[in-house]
């Protein structure tokens, strides 16, 4: 664990408390601490019967007799479709704005509470026309259109748990994932905009789905207009199959603890992870987070969450959490910089964002770009500001109060996971005294602790030690889909079976803040996003002139960390240069995806190993960092460090 934050002392002086007018009006109150504390179970079985309507109350609020595989709100039956959109028809909220939605190229649609209803029973009817039932998976591919979030609560109305795969994933990433979750349809489009032009995403889907596979039909949304290649035995056209379809769908209860998705994300191995997630304790958690952190008010605030929905944060706090509290939200399809560099601002300006939740990788690419940039425009509308993804640095937590939120919004920062399904750390911006650059305390109802290298829980500050969670919660995962035992060791075993090992590196300050310090395991941070090690490692060697490779991850101004690669030729392969490179890094993002794209490859003649064979990878981060070489001692061979960096003095 090298990686340690400064606690600062930059921010003495400044205003940090909540003003007593956020304080009044904040939905998450300092009394929330003391429920939970006092009455665990009890307080999350009012969370959830205060913000879910159930179609059969549970009876019992937590099961953990089969832990560490945990059972929310048994006996319960709900619908997540009927609770993120009937329900607020039937209460009388149909003519509220569901979804401000923002084309790149400057299209707009208004969707209602009303017309989202109605769309989403239009595109579940469509999906049980094509033969999708309770239980079968589907796959979603697809940009950030409107008819994603139809498409979610689509299977979440039927029962069909959905597994979202971000577009700029490769076909052979997308292979992969349809493949482990059985997937038997795909949604997705003919492509995106991107940048002010035209992106495919079908093509992709058709080499996923080639040959072999369990998909039977793929149902295809008109966005570009580009031509696709087309199988008329599979694939639908979106316009035909839900326009045409009734827009009255019946929403049936499901158990609690059917399953709601699936969602792969990269742990230490090569194979993606499948975190799997229900229904009842995902949704509560969702609702309940998205009201205390964020402070959603459905009446009168314009939210905002930049994320996509590929990963989880689009999961549960642009379609779960917002849409199950009523909320009304900003949809954004496009890049940050198209057409201009303020186009972000512009948006806040136009629709009069009053919460807006980004990743600190967007702040600092802001902050590059320049003060005078937002400054363009009228921001006043914003009154709390989200971080999420990785540590938010002092520095960009300062700019973003400054210059986004007027020097005054709240801003907090929340650490959780895709395996926790909702934020778990974070301050309460009502009751919480901020600290920049750090994540601060558990929310009402999550328990943290951290512990020493022996598995001991200790409170001093400034010492490092791991993250663990020591409750079970409601919207935790219930499993990876398909391998229990993966489950089991990856979050259970480390430090035995009380503890949840979270896969972070913390400490506490003086005043008992926590800090996140980045990841302990192989797992890299770029730009927000989860990548392994093990997995580009293996694309890399798929390449035929590579040998071996060792990838680690470098620490990047702008996205965290970035991923610097090193690679061992096979014998006869010749190494030409930055041709060589280019070719290895577009072998990666066919592999996996542009996202994982090696900032840069360096070919080596050794890597560092100990004498069992392991790779030192500290020793390769210190190269990528360009810092003095550590202890070498444990090498097998200690002049490898040596000739590896002769050769990167070489220009190599
Ligand atoms: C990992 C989880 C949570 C949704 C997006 C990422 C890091 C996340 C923070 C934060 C410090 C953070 C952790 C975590 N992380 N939020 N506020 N401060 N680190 O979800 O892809 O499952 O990644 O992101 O390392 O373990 P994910």
């Amino acid at each position: 664990m090298s990686e340690t934050s400064q606690t600062t002392s930059q921010t003495e002086g400044r205003d940090l408390a909540p003003t007593p007018e956020f304080a009044e009006q904040a939905n998450g109150k300092a009394e929330l601490y003391d429920a939970a504390a006092a009455d665990f179970e009890g307080f999350w079985a009012e969370q959830s019967r205060e913000r879910i309507s159930w179609s059969k109350d549970f009876d019992q609020t937590l099961d953990w007799s089969g832990a560490p595989f945990a059972k929310w709100f048994v006996g319960g039956e709900l619908n997540a479709s009927y609770n993120c959109v009937d329900r607020h028809v039937d209460a009388g909220n149909g003519d509220r704005v569901a979804i401000h939605f923002e084309g790149e190229g400057g299209d707009t649609r208004t969707i209602t509470y009303a017309e989202l209803q109605r769309d989403v029973a239009k595109a579940a009817n469509a999906l049980e026309s094509l033969g999708v039932s309770k239980g079968d998976r589907v796959a979603i591919y697809l940009p950030m259109i409107p008819e994603a979030v139809a498409a979610m609560l689509a299977c979440a109305r039927i029962g069909a748990p959905h597994s979202v795969v971000f577009g700029g994933f490769s076909a052979d990433a997308l292979r992969t994932r349809i493949a482990d979750a059985e997937a038997k349809l795909v949604i997705t489009a003919d492509g995106q905009f991107r940048r002010g032009k035209t992106a495919p995403l079908k093509p992709a889907v058709d080499a996923a789905v080639d040959g072999e596979s369990t998909v039977e039909k793929v149902l295809v949304v008109q966005r570009t207009k580009d031509d696709v290649d087309w199988n008329d035995d599979r694939d639908v056209w979106w316009h035909d199959v839900v326009d045409s379809a009734s827009d009255q769908h019946e929403a049936v209860a499901h158990d609690s603890e059917h399953p709601l998705f699936i969602l792969y994300t990269s742990g230490t191995t090569g194979k993606p992870k499948g975190i799997f997630h229900t229904t009842g304790g995902y949704l509560t958690q969702a609702a309940y987070t998205n009201s205390v952190v964020h402070d959603v008010h459905p009446e009168t605030d314009v939210y905002w969450c930049t994320a996509d929905i590929g990963w989880v944060t689009g999961h549960s706090y642009i379609v779960y959490g917002p849409l199950a509290n009523g909320a009304t939200q900003v949809i954004y399809e496009g890049t940050p910089d198209t057409p201009h560099q303020g186009r972000w601002w512009e948006i806040v300006q136009k629709y009069g964002v009053t919460i807006l939740y980004t990743a600190p990788t967007a702040i600092r690419t802001f902050m590059k770009w320049g003060d005078d940039i937002p400054a363009k425009f009228d921001l006043s509308s914003l009154r709390l500001l989200g971080s999420v993804g990785e540590p938010i640095n002092p520095e960009a937590w300062l700019w973003y109060r400054k210059n986004i939120g007027g020097g005054s919004a709240p801003i907090v920062d929340t650490w959780w996971q895709t395996e926790t399904g909702g934020i778990m750390i974070s301050p309460l911006p009502g009751v919480t005294e901020l600290e920049p650059g750090s994540a601060q305390k558990p929310i009402p109802g999550i328990s943290a602790e951290i512990l020493d290298d022996e598995g001991q829980p200790f409170t001093e500050a400034e010492k490092v030690g791991y993250l663990v969670l020591t409750k079970p919660w409601p919207g935790m995962l219930r499993g990876i889909w398909g391998d229990e035992e993966r489950y089991k060791e990856t979050y259970w075993s480390r430090f035995g079976e009380k503890y949840y090992f979270a896969g972070d590196g913390a400490k506490y300050d003086e005043k008992g803040n926590i800090w996140l310090l980045g990841r302990v395991d192989d797992v890299m941070n770029v730009s927000g996003h989860r990548l392994s090690t093990a997995e580009i490692e293996s694309a890399l060697v798929s390449h035929p002139t590579v040998a071996e490779a060792a990838v680690v991850g470098a620490s990047d101004e702008t996205t965290g960390q970035a991923v610097v690669a090193f690679v061992i030729l096979r014998g006869g392969a010749e190494d030409h240069g930055d041709e060589t490179v280019q070719e290895l890094r577009n072998h990666v993002a066919k592999e996996i995806g542009p996202i994982a794209k090696p900032r840069s490859i360096m070919v080596v003649s050794e890597l560092p190993k100990t004498r069992s064979g392991k790779i030192m990878r500290r020793l390769l981060r210190d190269v990528a960092e360009n810092r003095e070489v550590g202890d070498v001692t444990t090498l097998a061979d200690s002049s490898v460090m040596n000739l590896i960096k002769e050769g990167m003095s070489a220009g190599k």
